[in-house]
């Protein structure tokens, strides 16, 4: 196959993406069983793979999935897929579903899992995000509950946040926050938050309705190194409003500064610790990837 842009692979068989199919009779369409993640890579090292493929196998785990290859095997897989690429910066979405057979809930269906890869160039936001900040809107729409559908199994089933997202579009957010049932912000549809206050990171705790996002996982390991604390506690959109900075954190965004929250408005230049922060990160990714370099599988 000659060196290309973008590609999807189904199941290992690689395909232009206007090419790519999948059954109706899949349960990803069907009802939205099925896993997913996604990352990007720096110069052709897919950021934190082995955490992503980690999450990967605990959401499998969490719905009763069987997988068809090992950890390693499957980060394996995906770069002998992303060697078939000539980019360097590449969006990569790994999604995998129940199988295909007759519609209903059986989890015995007949075929194996569907695997699904997504990789094409990584375009970035625009950079006045970074500089200017983004327009949030905390939604009074609930986060699925742990007992309902725990936001750390990253599922297909997206629709809860899909419907927030929505909302907040309509007020032109470039994201929007889910809250829990005493109003506490939870997450971002596809972001999770931070507010700092008076020197300190605060953030959702771990065991509310969230997705423990990676970033955010790396924002609390590194934050010590600007000397700077974090903390777990719940707000809702009144302590919000009162921060002193507040930001968004990503596998593809990284950390996106936040300068309107239902109207109260911020001037995100004056944000010191979320500067330092970025700063930090930003040689986080570089020591990850100088690391992975030397063991990397893609060689
Ligand atoms: C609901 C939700 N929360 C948080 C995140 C951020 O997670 P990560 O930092 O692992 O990309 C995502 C990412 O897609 C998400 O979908």
């Amino acid at each position: 196959m000659t060196q290309t842009k973008e590609l999807v692979a189904i199941n290992g068989h690689i395909s232009k993406p206007e090419d790519a199919k999948i059954s109706v009779f899949d349960r990803g369409f069907l009802f939205g069983d099925a896993i997913y993640e996604v990352t990007r890579s720096y110069g052709r090292i897919l950021f934190e793979l082995e955490a992503h493929v980690d999450r990967l196998f605990k959401s499998a785990e969490q719905i009763d999935m069987r997988l068809q290859m090992n950890k390693a095997e499957l980060i394996g897989h995906i770069y002998s897929i992303y060697k078939k690429l000539d980019i360097d910066n590449v969006f990569m979405r790994i999604q995998i579903s129940r199988g295909q057979g007759p519609i209903g809930m059986s989890g015995k269906i007949p075929q194996s899992v569907n695997e699904v890869i997504y990789m094409y160039p990584f375009v970035p936001i625009d950079s006045s995000y970074y500089t200017k900040g983004a327009k949030a809107f905390v939604t009074s729409r609930l986060r699925n509950s742990k007992r309902a559908l725990d936001p750390n199994i990253k599922s297909g089933n997206y629709l809860n946040n899909v419907m927030a997202f929505i909302e907040g579009e309509k007020q032109d957010a470039f994201e929007s926050f889910m809250v829990n049932d005493k109003n506490h912000i939870t997450e971002g549809c596809t972001s999770n938050i931070f507010m700092v206050k008076n020197g300190v990171f605060i953030t959702p705790p771990s065991d509310y309705d969230i997705l423990q996002g990676i970033t955010r996982k790396i924002i609390m390991k590194i934050a010590p190194r600007i000397g700077a604390k974090v903390t777990e506690e719940g707000f809702d959109l009144k302590t919000l409003q009162n921060a002193d900075e507040v930001f968004l954190t990503s596998s593809t965004r990284e950390i996106v500064p936040i300068n309107n929250v239902n109207g109260r408005s911020w001037d995100v230049s004056r944000f010191s610790l979320t500067k330092k922060l970025t700063e930090a990160y930003k040689r986080y990714i570089e020591e990850y990837c100088e690391s992975a370099q030397k063991t990397h599988p893609w060689k």
